[in-house]
């Protein structure tokens, strides 16, 4: 993997947490929440199912809770490993999934779709003034 990939080291990303990093893909800045489940890694762009202008961290991480990654707005979960929505007005949906592998310890974005930019958020606002689209498309 390109040193350029590199998002952190394994020991960072926490196991009750999610470690916010930032992507750019052909939309521009992209927040990505990565967290870890026995060992391995997970990786979904940081909004929510139900209401996707909506974050699911508050700003510095998502909280996970009984390997489930918790909506910080209607408290949705969804299941670490596959980004499965298992409780919540967006039930039967999945995270939109970012591609990470771990190698030699360390945590690398192995998605061609995106290019890593930085650790920590975009530094722009999650949030539009549009009107919101729910996973049901409506
Ligand atoms: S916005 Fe996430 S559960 Fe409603």
């Amino acid at each position: 993997m390109d040193d350029d990939r590199r998002v952190a080291s394994l020991d960072e990303v926490p196991a009750d947490g999610t470690l916010l990093f930032t992507v750019r893909g052909d939309d521009g800045l992209a927040e990505v929440i990565l967290t870890r489940l026995n060992g391995d890694v997970a990786a979904y762009r940081n909004y929510c199912q139900h209401w996707t202008d909506v974050r699911l961290d508050k700003g510095s991480g998502a909280l996970v809770r009984n390997d489930e990654i918790v909506c910080q707005k209607h408290a949705a979960t969804f299941e670490v490993d596959s980004g499965y929505c298992n409780f919540g007005p967006c039930e039967g949906s999945y995270l939109d999934s970012v591609a990470v592998e771990v190698e030699d310890g360390a945590v690398f974005l192995a998605d061609d779709d995106y290019v890593f930019e930085r650790l920590g958020p975009s530094g722009e606002s999650q949030e539009s003034s549009g009107s919101r689209i729910d996973f049901t498309g409506t």
